[in-house]
């Protein structure tokens, strides 16, 4: 492409993770970001949808990885496959809804047609107008190289050489079982998804959702009445994880209102949520797995950062709810979740405004973008934990997420090649007190 790519050397000037100091130039910079949407958007294991969006053949979901829009879509066989959003006539979009159930996708400015599959079925005038010689096999949509899922979470990535998805997730998986299977019959996703824009760069909420806890007692004052009492750090710990992921949770949720439909469901269904995944069900977390899908299971609330451009990115909510949760629970939940994290919530208003903020000052200013911001907190070894894996910390604030989650996008914005972690800079990375 004509990307002006950035040096690796200067790309490392910029990330300095044994000091915990970054250039906000990573934020803001034309450059930077289109060689992030090929070496980190390009490579990676991106959230597409859940299990329960598109059950049956034929449903679909429209999305993005990266910039590029993509379909989802379930096929016949119960498999689902994933393409560009992008006809092969004239780069049109193919499918103008935002998910349904179709049999195929009809591009709306020259007719050509294609099959759940991405197959070209049907092109107007093939014989008077192409002669015949248009071969329709070599027209498909382009497909999502690769389709995995993990306990429903489906993602793709554009990279067929990246290990899988089960790889990439790591030790982060038992912090999710620890969300996704509390109860039988696991989660799902409500139907809607709740889309608004930020005139921020998407790793300032990527970051954030990798354990920045701190923020919540100033940025969240006004909202302490979802959060009870306040906290301390030894009420939680932070979990930093080799793969780029970050997390960070309180070990106890605490009642937000008492008698409220949700509290006394997550009261009625604790003792059998210990059994199957001990103390993890009482977790209020939040993480981001890398590079753009984040978690809040205490909100009943999964994120993904959709960028759309260095300073502005989409952010799409999905409510989760138990699936076999009482009806009153799950409206509990939605209410929950949109009562606080919701575009008008009361905790997602404060966030909003930080990142929006931010962004204003590196558009506009020039001074601003010399400066190197501070992520040393947590700049600690490691102390470990008997039952939790990961790097863990014992505290509930730390930015060891935030360093995890840009030694890896340095790691990725810097190699040629797909850059493979080995299980010894794992093990050293988790080794407590290293
Ligand atoms: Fe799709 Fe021409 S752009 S048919
Ligand atoms: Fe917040």
């Amino acid at each position: 492409g004509r990307t002006v790519v950035p040096s690796s050397d200067y790309l490392k000037s910029l990330v300095d993770i044994e000091a915990g100091r970054i250039s906000p130039e990573i934020f803001i910079d034309e450059d930077i970001y289109r060689l992030e949407l090929d070496r980190v958007f390009g490579r990676n294991w991106l959230f597409l949808a859940h299990d329960s969006m598109i059950p049956k053949p034929g449903d679909f979901f429209s999305t993005y990885m990266g910039g590029d829009p993509v379909v989802v879509a379930r096929q016949p066989d119960g498999s689902v496959r994933a393409f560009l959003n992008a006809c092969r006539h004239r780069g049109m979009r193919v499918c103008r809804a935002e998910s349904g159930n179709t049999k195929s996708f009809f591009c709306t400015y020259h007719g050509w047609a294609y099959d759940t599959a991405g197959n070209l079925i049907n092109v107007p005038n093939l014989s008077d107008a192409y002669k015949d010689r248009l071969s329709l096999k070599d027209n498909g949509l382009i497909p999502v190289a690769r389709i995995e899922s993990y306990k429903g979470l489906i993602f793709g990535n554009f990279d067929a050489t990246a290990p899988s998805l089960e790889e990439h997730l790591g030790d982060l998986k038992y912090y999710i079982d620890g969300w996704v299977d509390q109860v039988d019959g696991g989660i799902e996703v409500l139907p809607g998804v709740v889309r608004w824009t930020i005139n921020a760069n998407w790793k300032l909420a990527a970051e954030q959702f990798a354990g920045d806890t701190y923020h919540a007692p100033t940025s969240h004052a006004s909202s302490l009445l979802s959060f009870g009492p306040p906290f301390e750090g030894k009420d939680g710990a932070h979990v930093a994880f080799r793969e780029g992921h970050g997390e960070s949770f309180l070990f106890k949720r605490h009642t937000r209102f008492s008698e409220d439909p949700l509290s006394l469901y997550n009261d009625a269904k604790l003792e059998a949520a210990k059994a199957r995944v001990g103390d993890r069900a009482e977790f209020v977390a939040n993480f981001t797995a890398f590079p753009a899908f984040s978690g809040l299971p205490g909100s009943s609330n999964i994120r993904v950062w959709h960028p759309k451009g260095p300073n502005k990115f989409e952010i799409w909510s999905f409510t989760v709810v138990d699936k076999n949760a009482p009806p009153e629970a799950k409206k509990a939940m939605q209410v929950s979740a949109s009562f606080t994290e919701g575009p008008a919530g009361v905790v997602e208003t404060d966030d909003g405004e930080n990142w929006g903020l931010i962004g204003a000052i590196l558009e506009q200013g020039h001074q601003a973008r010399k400066m190197r911001w501070n992520y040393q907190m947590g700049d600690y070894p490691a102390t470990g934990h008997e039952e939790f894996p990961g790097a863990y910390r014992d505290s509930f604030f730390g930015e060891a997420g935030h360093r995890a989650f840009y030694r890896r996008w340095l790691e990725f914005m810097t190699s040629e090649e797909w850059p493979v972690l080995t299980q010894e800079e794992r093990d050293a990375f988790n080794k407590p007190g290293a």
